[in-house]
C-alpha cells in the first residue's frame, strides 16, 4: 500500500556535474488534476476510475481525506485508483483531523467540498502549509454560508471549518489569480441551489472548470476584461462518475527540460506532458530565451492537449523580461528559471511574484538566496527578481535551504549538475510530496546525486 510519509530526519541530498542527459521519460502524472480527481470522484455516487495517478504525498493525502468523507478509495494497480464516492449532499462528517502535509491544493480544494454540506472539519498540516495564508479561501466560503469555528493567527491551520446544505449562490471576484480560490468557491457551489459565479482578472488553470464538465455539471466559461474569465455553475448538479486519464505534468516535466537545457551534449524526450495553454508560461519564456525545445506529436488525451517535448543542450540562452501577466500560467516554475537564467547570458527579468512568498515557502526569498549560495549574481527589488546569467559558468558549490519546499529542492539539485562544484540541498524528503521519482527519472537520464 502506498502510504503518507512522515519526515523526520532531513535528507541531504548532492547534484554533481553529470554528462549529457540521454533518453526519454515520462514525468508522473498532474498533481493539480489528480487532486481533483479524487475530489470529483469523492462527489459522485458509483465508481470513477483514474489512470495515471500522481502517487506523490500530497495527493495521498486527498486521498485519505476523500475516504474519512466516506469515499471507498482504492489503489488496483501503480497509478492506478478507484474512487467510489458518497456524492454530492451526502459526505460524513470526519472523524479524525484531515492532516493534509504540505498539500496547499488538497487543503484548499477540499475546505471548498467541506464547505458545501453540513458537516464540520478540522484541516491541519505541516510546519510549511501551518504558515500559508487561508483567509483567501476561507472568506468567499463564508460568503457562501460557511463558518469557521476554530483559526489560528492570520487565518491559519489548524483551522476548523463549519459548512452548509445550502450554499449560497454567490459572485465572486478573486483578488488574486488562484486556480485554489476560484476551485474552493466552485467546489462549495456545486451543492447550492443556485449559480456561483467566479470571476478571474487574470486567468488561472482551468482544471476544475473541465472536470466539472467532464462530470457532468454545466459550467459556462466566458471572457472578461483583457485576460479574465467569468466562471459560471450550476447548483445541484447531477454529477456522473467518470473515467479519468492522468496527463504528466508540466510542473514535473520543467526539472528534466531545464537540466537538458544546460548540460552540455543533452538530447532528451519528455513524453506526454500537458501543453494546456494556462500551464505552459515556462516553455514560452524558455523559447523566447532561445531554448531547442520542440513540441513533438501533438495530440488530445481526456480532454487535454499533450505532446512529446524534444529538449536539447542550448548553449546559446540569453536573459528575458518575463511579464507579470505570465505569472499564473508558470507560477510554480519561477524557482527552476531562475536557475536556467543563472546559465543564460545577460539578464532575466521576472515579474510580479508576490504570489511567490506565500508558497510552500517564500520562495522569492528561497531562490535569492539560494542563488547566492551558488555565487549566481541576483536581487529582488518590490516583487521583483532579476538575475544577471554567468554564460554557462556558474560557480555552484552551495548548501541551499530549502524550508520544506519541494520545488526550491529539486530547482537546486538541477542547478548542481551543471554548475562547477557540486550543490548540496539540506533536504530532498519534501520532493515525494510531487516527484517521488524524481531522483530515478533524471539518473535514468545520466544525471549523477550523492
Ligand atoms: C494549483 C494552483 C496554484 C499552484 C499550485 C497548484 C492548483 O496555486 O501554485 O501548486 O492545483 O489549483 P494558486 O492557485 O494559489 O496560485
Amino acid at each position: 500500500m502506498v502510504g503518507a510519509v512522515s519526515h523526520d530526519a532531513p535528507l541531504r541530498l548532492t547534484a554533481a556535474r553529470s554528462r549529457a542527459l540521454i533518453g526519454r521519460r515520462r514525468p508522473p502524472g498532474d498533481k493539480s488534476i489528480s487532486h481533483r480527481s479524487l475530489l470529483l470522484g469523492l462527489l459522485c455516487v458509483g465508481e470513477t476510475a483514474i489512470e495515471g495517478l500522481l502517487e506523490g504525498e500530497d495527493v495521498l493525502r486527498t486521498a485519505e481525506a476523500c475516504r474519512a468523507l466516506g469515499a471507498v478509495v482504492t489503489r488496483r494497480a501503480a497509478g492506478s485508483w478507484s474512487v467510489k464516492g458518497a456524492g454530492l449532499g451526502s459526505l460524513l462528517a470526519p472523524r479524525e483531523t484531515l492532516d493534509f502535509g504540505n498539500a496547499g491544493t488538497g487543503s484548499r480544494l477540499m475546505m471548498g467540498v467541506v464547505a458545501g454540506h453540513p458537516i464540520a472539519a478540522r484541516f491541519d498540516g505541516d510546519a510549511s502549509l501551518r504558515k500559508r495564508p487561508m483567509r483567501r479561501v476561507l472568506d468567499p466560503l463564508i460568503q457562501q454560508g460557511a463558518r469557521v469555528l476554530e483559526e489560528q493567527e492570520g487565518g491559519r491551520l489548524p483551522i476548523v471549518l463549519q459548512g452548509t446544505g445550502a450554499p449560497l449562490p454567490i459572485e465572486y471576484a478573486t483578488p488574486v489569480a488562484s486556480a485554489q480560490i476560484k476551485s474552493a468557491v466552485l467546489l462549495a457551489g456545486l451543492n447550492s441551489p443556485g449559480r456561483t459565479v467566479v470571476i478571474e482578472r487574470e486567468a488561472s488553470r482551468d482544471h476544475t472548470e473541465k472536470m466539472l464538465t467532464h462530470f457532468g455539471a454545466r459550467v459556462t466559461v466566458e471572457p472578461h476584461g483583457d485576460a479574465g474569465r467569468m466562471i459560471t455553475l450550476e447548483g445541484r448538479p447531477c454529477l456522473r462518475p467518470a473515467e479519468v486519464l492522468v496527463p504528466a505534468d508540466p510542473s514535473s516535466a520543467a526539472f528534466p527540460i531545464a537540466a537538458a537545457l544546460i548540460v552540455p551534449g543533452s538530447d532528451v524526450l519528455i513524453e506526454s506532458v500537458m501543453i494546456n495553454p494556462l500551464r505552459c508560461g515556462l516553455i514560452e519564456t524558455l523559447l523566447e530565451m532561445g531554448a531547442e525545445i520542440t513540441l513533438e506529436n501533438r495530440r488530445s488525451e481526456s480532454g487535454e492537449e499533450i505532446a512529446d517535448l524534444r529538449v536539447r543542450h542550448s548553449p546559446g540562452l540569453r536573459g528575458v523580461d518575463v511579464p507579470a501577466k505570465r505569472a499564473p500560467s508558470m507560477i510554480d516554475e519561477y524557482p527552476i528559471l531562475a536557475v536556467v537564467a543563472a546559465f543564460a547570458s545577460g539578464e532575466t527579468t521576472m515579474r510580479g511574484l508576490s504570489e511567490l512568498r506565500v508558497k510552500e515557502s517564500d520562495r522569492l526569498a528561497a531562490i535569492a538566496a539560494g542563488l547566492e549560495a551558488n555565487g549566481a549574481d541576483c536581487n529582488i527589488r518590490g516583487d521583483d527578481l532579476y538575475v544577471r546569467g554567468a554564460d554557462g559558468a556558474v560557480r555552484g558549490g552551495g548548501l541551499v535551504e530549502t524550508h520544506l519546499d519541494h520545488r526550491i529542492a529539486m530547482s537546486f539539485l538541477i542547478m548542481g549538475l551543471a554548475s562547477k562544484e557540486p550543490v548540496t540541498v539540506d533536504d530532498a524528503g519534501m520532493i515525494a510530496t510531487s516527484f517521488p521519482d524524481f531522483r530515478e527519472l533524471m539518473e535514468d537520464l545520466g544525471a549523477r546525486f550523492a
